[in-house]
């Protein structure tokens, strides 16, 4: 393949703390499996707290939290029952606040999740409008006529029709799972509570909320078919789908929750736009917008050397034309862990690690999704304790998502530290040999796989090139370079990413994610950070 080059601009300036979060390393924690502190085997803010020293020493700047409030628990706590109180499972408002206040002392951020596309089938909203038809809440939800068919081809994400009925045989609209109602955002007093609820938990000192589903919200008006069916091999979602994503509309909500976090400074958005083409979803970020949206296409980029300089670039240009940075994803809740998705054994180990790297050197704000940073693979969750709704909805067909959320190692004991000795089992089983992993271990171990990531997000912090400088992408072969410069340093990720071994030029070497890695020679599934001399 052609060299290929994008050059960006840089960021204005440097972060300053009120827009910490162009350059801010964010920490993904899994609520239900980070740290349980009272032993029913399900992870709590209590738990979390205990372990913010980890993510000061680890080196990141803040943490999104999965959704932490009451939930009617068909989808991992995205079915919300109420959006301004905790779920007694992970604790209370009280132990949030304290949370938040332990994080600002140690210089970190927490950023909530809020999901306002759908509520819980159990929240009193739809509980109203299924018992009486005609009560305000009913023009809350998408609600049709009892028929025969459903009202239109709209599929849920999870399997099977968008639309399920009534217990009177009305219709509601579901694009997930049927536990979780679609909002019509169109009714203004749903924007209303929801703008109560963000000023609530910024009042409570939070940083900013990743915002779920962002790209949904708003559907065609005429409820028209959707012109064909999705795919999980696209990067997301495109005309396909046109009727049910992407709407013009959405765009005013997000002025308005913008205009919301402009009363609360150095407060932050980041949206959930799982569209396959990148500049639309970069559209979500413009300066009136929220202040970023995921860049997905990492997390579906088979390991290619020229498929992920593609997602680098692209995501580098679309946003540049926004003026925000990019917010960079290679694992997450939703799908497969690195080590697994890139092969398995010690090849995926080995090429996670050197992913880790580039995900770290680009300019922009990387997402580091718990566990990752132990090198985790996808756990193998026995069928019968599965929770996922994808497990159950699809008939067993697809896998789910309950193997990238199994309970953190932490240390070497039977129960890896999740819970305190004597606890009930954890709510999803741990793996026999999940304790090789454990944060204890690896803390101790100069090559491991959680040391490689504090090394680098130590050099990150230290090196202005690495993180807030700007970036071109340049594919020869197999090998991807990614050339970062800022303050007067340059600084290449290369990363090898074919079969033979590769010759790189010279530099001091920063980093490199295996010590097979010499001063020029680069083997298969390895990357390297080179200091320019
Ligand atoms: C988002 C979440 C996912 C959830 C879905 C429905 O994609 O990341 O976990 O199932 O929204 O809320
Ligand atoms: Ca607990």
């Amino acid at each position: 393949m052609a060299p290929r080059l994008a050059a960006l601009p840089a960021p204005a300036a440097p972060a300053t703390d009120t827009d910490w979060w162009r350059t801010a390393v964010v920490y993904q924690v899994y609520l239900r499996s980070f740290a349980d502190s009272n032993g029913d085997g399900i992870g709590d803010l209590a738990g979390l707290r205990s372990r913010l020293p980890y993510l000061v020493w680890l080196g990141v700047d803040a943490l999104w939290i999965n959704p932490h409030y009451p939930s009617g628990g068909a989808d991992g706590g995205y079915d919300v029952v109420d959006y301004r109180a905790v779920d007694p499972d992970y604790g209370d408002v009280a132990d949030l606040e304290a949370l938040v206040a332990d994080a600002r002392a140690l210089g970190l951020k927490v950023v909530l999740d809020v999901v306002p596309n759908h509520t819980s089938d159990q929240h009193p909203w739809f509980r109203a409008a299924l018992a009486d038809r005609g009560a305000p809440e009913a023009s809350r939800y998408h609600f049709a006529p009892a028929s025969e068919e459903p009202p239109n081809n709209w599929q849920s994400l999870f399997g099977g029709p968008a639309w399920s009925r009534t217990p009177d045989g009305r219709w509601y609209l579901h694009l997930f799972a049927p536990e979780q109602p679609d909002l019509d955002w169109r009714d203004p007093a749903v924007a209303e509570d929801f703008e109560a609820t963000l000023r609530f938990w910024l009042d409570r000192g939070v940083s900013g909320f990743r915002v779920d589903v962002a790209y949904g919200l708003f559907k065609d008006a005429g409820l028209r078919d959707n012109p064909g069916a999705y795919s999980p091999t696209l990067f997301g979602h495109g005309p396909e789908q046109a009727m049910t994503w992407n709407q013009p509309e959405v765009h005013d909500v997000w002025r308005r929750w913008r205009a919301v976090c402009d009363e609360y400074p150095g407060t932050m958005l980041v949206g959930e736009v799982c569209l396959a083409d990148l500049d639309q979803v970069a559209l979500y970020s413009r300066p009136d917008e929220m202040h970023q949206s995921f860049s997905f296409r990492l997390l579906k980029s088979g390991w290619d050397a020229g498929v992920f300089g593609e997602a680098v670039s692209t995501a580098l240009d679309a946003f540049a034309a926004v003026g925000a940075p990019v917010s960079w994803v290679l694992g997450n809740h939703d799908k497969d862990r690195q080590v697994t998705r890139f092969g398995g054994g010690a090849v995926g180990t080995a090429r996670a690690r050197a992913a880790a790297l580039l995900l770290m050197a680009l300019p922009g704000s990387p997402y580091l999704y718990a566990g990752d940073e132990l090198a985790l693979p996808q756990a193998v969750v026995p069928d019968e304790a599965k929770r996922d709704p994808i497990f159950h909805r699809s008939g067993g067909a697809r896998a789910g998502r309950d193997g990238c959320r199994v309970p953190m190692p932490w240390n070497e004991s039977e129960g890896v530290g999740f819970s305190p000795d004597g606890a009930a089992d954890p709510w999803l089983p741990v793996p026999a040999d999940w304790s090789r992993y454990a944060v204890s271990r690896q803390s101790r171990d100069g090559g491991s796989a959680l040391t490689l990531h504090r090394r680098a997000l130590a050099l990150r912090a230290a090196h202005p090139a690495l993180g807030s400088g700007t970036a071109t992408v340049r594919v020869d072969g197999d090998v991807l370079t990614v050339t970062c410069t800022g303050d007067g340093e340059t600084v290449r990720c290369v990363l090898n990413m074919g079969t033979g071994t590769a010759l790189v030029p010279g530099g001091t070497v920063l980093l490199a994610s295996s010590t097979a890695v010499r001063p020029g020679v680069l083997p298969p599934d390895t990357a390297v950070w080179l200091l320019d001399d």
